[in-house]
């Protein structure tokens, strides 16, 4: 860090957030909010007289509430630029100044009461987003006992226990006596591989290698202390660490396979006995311990959604950040110019974050250092005189490629090309025929499925497939030469969010008896989210075709990835079952409903554009004249 603070080409802002970026890939403005430490670190030489002085006393977050701070303090030891903070919110008031003490003693006269949050503006190529993680906070499990023992303690602030730099200088003590414990119990994956209603059902990855190198920790400067770690598998599977792992039992480390069901403690000694299944002995026994560490996991950033808002990126079920691709671009976010490094993306220890922020320098440096960028060849465009500003493309573009489109100027929507990833969502939902996708337009598709229906429709199953996981899973059945039906015709597009309601009525009025609309499972999509998009779109065609006396189950949707060749295979075979249900009179039925219901709504659009929508400015953008 000190390294980082000294280098002449790195800006560091600390004590800073990020309130705004915009732009696109090689072109970022980024607004960034310099809080104010009401010390000037450009004067303060860290000498430590205010801290002195300054009466107030709050818990050290640093130091895990452990010890105490001032309300003007260091942040941690190492912190760079190494200067003092003023806490406002514990400071005990200086407009007007209730007290004044450290301005009074500081030499160099580094206090100002009056300074303010500053906005600076920096435009950058690319952004790497290294935010971080959060830990897990076990008050929740309350069979562990964190919040009524006060020697349950989660690894973090042992961490601070045995830190030369912690509150006790490295001296290992428990907290009720201050004796160095003689027996301590370390139990994993408390938030971790949970399937119940607490914690988290992912593995952590780093918990199990703290415990043990713990364990030599405390066997190394107290040989005598006992130590059991309560496990479910021990995960040392890097480079190194299985030696570590054995080194830890041959210094005598206890390892029990199960966790505790619950965690009493004496109320006088307060020790504490646990109660452990022991799954490998296959019996339950209690242990007594003077102190037990809760080995808490990973969690996402608690703001993560406000970087998410920020820079357009899409988060997992699990609330990390989603990299464009896992094995393709495995630091590139599905935004442009934007990379991921460290636990933002997945928990992951100190090697495999350097490995990752390596990376991510490496692909943005290729990016900085190019004088072209190559953007996506599929990306949508919009037709001005046909865009009624109506504003739904900006809302459903998932990644805020779309501009302009305001109603109350007529302005009409602008696609900002190197941001557009060519989902076809902003096409898809337009009313107006307005965006069109460049390589999948409307008339092109709608050609495919005449084609496709041309002749004997009612043996075909019309199938549209996104082409990043369910085409790729159709591939991957042929592929494994699953045997299913040959009766599916699949439509290929970007994405399912390209899948116009039109193409499916479409596809319907040709005498479609079944119509399947296939993309990826939910957080799985290449475009954030664009199938969320397809799903209600879907939903919409389903009223509608109930409400026009059609089967909707003649409308299927399923969600297929890549690797479900089977699950392809599968649902062809189910969906070509109910195909053979489907009755010519049905189909019949369904093209004359159909027809007379597209008659309809095109008479009636027609009436609507023949009137020429009078123009809010004078802007010749704001015009729009609609060819009847
Ligand atoms: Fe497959 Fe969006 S890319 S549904």
């Amino acid at each position: 860090m000190m390294d980082v603070g000294r280098h002449p080409n790195i800006n560091l802002y600390t004590y800073s957030e990020v309130i705004e970026v915009n732009g696109y890939i090689g072109n970022f403005n980024v607004k960034v909010r310099k809080k104010a430490r009401f010390v000037d670190e450009t004067v303060c030489n860290a000498c430590g007289e205010c801290e002195k002085v300054c009466p107030v006393a709050v818990a050290d977050e640093f130091q895990q509430g452990f010890s105490s701070r001032k309300a003007i303090y260091m942040p941690f030891p190492q912190a760079v630029p190494s200067v003092y903070i003023l806490n406002n919110d514990d400071c005990l008031g200086h407009n007007p100044i209730a007290c004044g003490k450290c301005a009074d003693v500081c030499e160099q006269e580094c206090i100002d009461f009056d300074m303010k949050d500053e906005i600076i503006e920096i435009n950058v190529g690319a952004v790497i987003v290294a935010t971080g993680m959060d830990v897990y906070d076990p008050t929740e499990m309350d069979e562990y006992g964190y919040t009524k023992h006060e020697n349950v303690i989660t690894s973090m602030e042992f961490e601070r226990l045995i830190s030369a730099g912690g509150p006790t200088e490295g001296h290992l003590i428990r907290p009720t006596d201050r004796e160095v414990p003689k027996k301590i119990a370390f139990i994993q994956c408390v938030g971790s591989r949970s399937h119940s209603t607490t914690g988290n059902p992912y593995c952590s990855n780093i918990c199990c290698m703290n415990t043990i190198k713990d364990s030599l920790l405390i066997k190394d400067h107290h040989p005598e202390t006992e130590i059991s770690v309560f496990y479910i598998d021990i995960r040392a599977f890097g480079k190194g660490f299985e030696d570590l792992y054995i080194r830890s039992k041959n210094a005598g480390v206890q390892y029990i396979r199960g966790l505790p069901g619950e965690v009493f403690e004496d109320p006088k000694t307060k020790n504490l006995t646990l109660i452990v299944e022991d799954t490998v002995a296959n019996t339950v026994k209690d242990y007594n311990f003077d102190m037990v560490v809760l080995s808490v996991g990973v969690i996402p950033r608690r703001d993560g959604g406000a970087i998410q808002k920020l820079l357009t990126l899409s988060r997992t079920e699990d609330g990390f950040f989603m990299e464009s691709h896992p094995k393709l671009k495995p630091v590139d976010a599905p935004t442009g110019g934007v990379f991921f490094a460290g636990c933002a993306e997945f928990p992951k220890d100190v090697k495999d974050s350097v490995t990752q922020a390596s990376a991510a320098v490496a692909r943005a440096e290729v990016l900085l250092n190019s004088d072209m960028i190559s953007i996506e060849a599929i990306t949508s465009e919009c037709f001005t005189d046909l865009c009624t500003s109506c504003g739904i493309c900006i809302n459903v573009c998932p990644f805020n490629a779309i501009r302009g489109s305001d109603a109350k100027t007529g302005t009409p929507a602008e696609v900002i090309e190197a941001l557009c990833k060519g989902c076809g969502t902003c096409a898809a939902e337009c009313n107006f025929d307005a965006l069109s996708m460049k390589h999948f337009e409307d008339a092109q598709i709608i050609t495919m499925i005449d084609a496709m229906l041309d002749e004997n429709p009612m043996d075909k199953v019309t199938v549209f497939a996104c082409n990043w996981c369910s085409y790729a899973g159709a591939d991957l059945a042929g592929l494994s030469r699953l045997q299913y039906p040959t009766s599916q015709r699949i439509i290929r597009t970007m994405c399912s969010g390209r899948v116009d309601s039109a193409f499916v009525l479409h596809a319907f009025e040709k005498g479609a008896p079944i119509v399947l609309v296939s993309g990826c499972h939910f957080a799985d999509c290449h475009y954030i989210d664009a199938n969320r998009w397809t799903q209600k779109r879907v939903e919409k065609l389903w009223d509608k075709l109930e409400r026009l006396g059609i089967r909707p189950e003649r409308l299927q949707m399923e969600w297929i990835s890549a690797a479900e060749g089977q699950k392809w295979a599968r649902t062809m075979t189910e969906i070509d079952e109910m195909r053979k249900n489907v009755t010519k009179e049905e189909v019949e039925h369904t093209k004359k409903v159909l027809k007379e219901d597209r008659e309809k709504a095109e008479a009636k659009r027609a009436k609507k554009q023949s009137k020429k929508i009078a123009p809010k400015t004078n802007s010749p953008g704001a015009e729009i004249s609609v060819p009847a």
